[in-house]
């Protein structure tokens, strides 16, 4: 039996469990409302404005000059590495849509919890984008209409969180993606603060904060999932690691690189904004804040309970031979940066 069988057979959630997963997700809505209050009111809220230079003024030309010059600190890897972030953040409206198999607002305007969470997460996502975006163009060392052509592809070719429409796992599927942009962006801020551009660390500070508050959401809704259903709480979070966690910009093409996301990635693991450890730790985190260990689980659930607990480890012992080998992968050409080697 190939992997993706085997998988399909022992993974997928049966028909009238997405029903009642469903049934469960409903029925956390009160925990919803009461978590609403982690998006931030729109009259509080930064905008990308607030972080980048103002053309109105009389020294416009002074101020993108003065971020101009800072950017030229930035080494093509952490530039390569920021462009395939904001490609990753470009492509929200396929993330929104996928959401919505777990928010199931049928209008688009429903006054449910859910949806005006879906809806409000999505207008503070919205910005990472766009604000990335600026700062890239405004630097002058991006070829932009390679990125832009890249967020295109992303876009139409949609994207599927492998979560086989079970709200259960899309709930763990995000809350873990959410944490992985935090630190990602994050590790980028830290780095460019060490570089020398602290406009570029303000931008990616303000940014990762977005995504502690958003990962905060869906971990806390998660923990409401397993305190009702342990057992299918459990089951969905071993079957999206089962499968290894779907990177949501892997399907990203230039139109010249076919294996554009993984030489994207080999960039970020060598830079060290996001590698293997970084995934096991993430593990490890959801599994220990989850308290998957202490769930009184029998059976099928049992074992899957033992499995996520030695989960984080088994990467983990993995990573210093991940991270030898792709030391020795030799540096690719970016057509973001024209070409130049990272
Ligand atoms: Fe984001
Ligand atoms: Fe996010």
């Amino acid at each position: 039996m190939s992997d993706v069988q085997a998988r399909s057979s022992s993974a997928d959630p049966l028909p009238d469990t997405l029903s009642e997963h469903h049934e469960v997700v409903s029925a956390i809505e009160p925990a919803v409302a009461g978590n609403l209050r982690l998006l931030v009111p729109i009259d509080k809220a930064w905008q990308p404005t607030d972080y980048l230079p103002s053309l109105e003024t009389e020294d416009w030309r002074d101020e993108v000059e003065r971020v101009r010059t800072a950017a030229e600190t930035i080494p093509d890897d952490l530039l390569v590495v920021l462009v395939g972030d904001m490609v990753t953040e470009e492509a929200l409206p396929s993330y929104s849509m996928a959401l919505n198999a777990l928010v199931r607002d049928e209008e688009g305007d429903s006054p449910a919890p859910w949806a005006r969470w879906l809806r409000g997460w999505t207008a503070e996502e919205n910005r990472h984008g766009d604000l990335l975006n600026a700062y890239l163009r405004l630097t002058g060392r991006v070829h932009m209409r390679a990125v832009e052509r890249t967020v295109h592809g992303l876009v139409a070719k949609g994207f599927n969180p492998q979560t086989q429409a079970d709200p259960y796992s899309l709930l763990v599927y995000t809350a873990f993606q959410e944490r992985a942009t935090r630190l990602s962006h994050a590790n980028v801020g830290r780095f460019a603060a060490r570089h020398g551009d602290s406009n570029l660390a303000r931008i990616c500070g303000v940014i990762a904060g977005d995504e502690a508050r958003h990962e905060a959401f869906y971990t806390r809704m998660m923990s409401e999932v397993l305190d009702r259903d342990p057992a299918g709480g459990i089951l969905a979070f071993r079957s999206m690691l089962r499968g290894r966690i779907a990177m949501p910009g892997r399907f990203m093409d230039d139109g010249r690189d076919p294996d554009l996301f993984d030489h994207f990635a080999i960039v970020a693991q060598r830079a060290g904004v996001y590698t293997v450890r970084d995934y096991a730790s993430i593990i490890e985190h959801l599994v220990t804040t989850w308290r998957i260990a202490s769930r009184s689980v029998t059976g099928e659930a049992g074992q899957a309970q033992e499995e996520l607990c030695r989960h984080a480890e088994r990467y983990l012992r993995l990573a210093d031979r991940t991270m030898a080998a792709l030391a020795k992968q030799p540096s690719r050409a970016f057509s973001w940066i024209r070409d130049r080697k990272a």
